[in-house]
Order: structure tokens, then sequence, then C-alpha cells
């Protein structure tokens, strides 16, 4: 089965009016492949959320960088679901580990946030990895089988969720994974969703792949046959963006 190549830029904690507009710019001009070969979609801070999607061509789309595990309320300083429906934003990113480790978000609580953002009609990036010390003590397998068994038992449909697999020692350091670690983790979960959820959906799942991709070490990586794209942190605010996005071809 063929999966659409997904490019996600998740530019965190980062610019200012005029550096987005730098930014999206740079992304309105890019010549890349049509959105047929590759899905792509940007995800800025709340703040610039309707701005970036104001502005950005048609063909890419938008992210959250998270939303809140239930409806809208007496919850100071979240962002709902709802709200981000209600402007018309179709994805989120949710369970990344910078929220896992900073604000604690447990297993379970980012299984109860995909499940949440699903029932209100947004697309999920769900965020998986492991730490340094958990892939040296060799439990890289159970510790994203565990985070995606959390996700898996809160849903059923899976045709709005792209699972990022981002060892948590390659964000931010430059020390990209291998393409041999990458597919072998990325194997390892489509085999754990052929067990535990079904051979379709293990089938037609895109797992992607985050931490230090850049536009040197895309090419390889886009070449293993189950890294179904990318989730890319610092290289996503820069030019060389659009050289990621162009490794889908
Ligand atoms: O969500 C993607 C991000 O965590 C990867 O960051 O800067 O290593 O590409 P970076």
């Amino acid at each position: 089965m063929s999966r659409k190549f997904f490019v996600g830029g998740n530019w965190k904690c980062n610019g200012t009016k005029e550096e987005v507009k730098k930014i999206v710019t740079i992304l309105n001009e890019a010549d890349v492949p049509s959105e047929d070969v590759v899905e792509v979609v940007v995800s800025p801070p709340f703040v610039f959320l309707s701005f970036v999607k104001s502005l950005l061509r048609s063909d890419f789309s938008v992210a959250a960088q998270n939303c809140w595990v239930r409806r809208g309320g007496a919850f100071t300083g979240e962002i709902s679901a709802e709200m981000l429906v209600n402007l018309g934003i179709p994805w989120v990113i949710l369970g990344h580990s910078e929220r896992r480790l900073l604000l604690g978000e447990s297993n379970e609580f980012v299984g109860d946030k995909v499940a949440y953002a699903l029932s209100q009609g947004l697309k999920v990036i769900a965020c998986v990895g492991e730490t340094l010390e958990q892939r040296e003590s060799g439990s890289t397998t159970d510790i994203v089988a565990a985070q995606t068994k959390a996700i898996a038992d809160q849903i059923s449909d899976w045709r709005n969720i792209v699972l990022a697999y981002e060892p948590v020692w390659a964000i931010g350091t430059g020390k990209v994974a291998t393409p041999s670690q990458a597919q072998e983790v990325h194997t390892g979960l489509r085999k754990w969703l052929q067990t535990n959820v079904g051979a379709e959906i293990a089938a037609s799942t895109r797992i992607i792949y985050g931490g230090s991709v850049n536009g040197a070490n895309c090419k390889e990586l886009a070449a293993q046959p189950d890294v179904d794209g990318f989730l890319v942190g610092g290289a996503s605010l820069k030019p060389e963006f659009v050289d990621i996005i162009k490794s889908a071809a």
C-alpha cells in the first residue's frame, strides 16, 4: 500500500511576526512536488496560527503544537480542540517529548488527548520516542510500544493519525538517527500496529521520523521503506526545509 509522504515543520516556541512572514514567503515561492506526492503541514506557535493560515499556499496546511485534553472551560492558558476546529486548523501535534519530559505528560494523558482531538475532528501527529538512557538500556522497543499502546487503547479510527517517531536523543542535538536505526524502530512500530491493531491500519498508517533532520540527511532517511516522512524542528525554520520537502520525490 502506498502512503503519501508527510513533512511536518514544528516551529516550536520560535518566531516574530516578521520572521514568520519571511518563512511563509519562502514556502509560498518554493517549487516542490505536488500535494499528490507530499503532504506538508507547518506548525507555528499558537499566536501565529491564524496569521500563517491566512498567508500560506493552499496546498500546504497548518497544525497546532498542542491542545487540551477535554472540552474547554476553566483551564487557564490552555487551547481547546474546539477552538482549533473553529479556526479551521486541521492538524495538531500531541505527545511531543518536550511536553512529556518538561510538563510531565504521561502516556495515558497523551492517549486521552489524541482520542479527544480526533473526536472533535482534528487530525493528529502523535509523537513517541525514547530517551538516550532508555536506548542505551535496550528498552527502545518497549518504550515506543507502550507509548503507542496508550494511544491505541483509546481509539479505533487511525485514518487521521500520523505516528511520529522522535528519539529524544536526536531532537535538537544534531545527532540524527542513522537510516537503519530509524528503519528498525519504524518497522517495529508497524509490526506492533499489525499485531495489536490490524494489518490494514499497519499498512496505511504513516510513520514519520523526527530528530535533527536536515537538507543533507533527509534523502537517505526518506529512502527507508518504513520512513513515510519527517517531523522537522530547527531546519523547518530555514530555507533547507524546502529541500526536505523535495526529498519526497
Ligand atoms: O517535532 C520535531 C522536533 O522535535 C525535531 O527537532 O530540531 O531535532 O529537527 P529538530
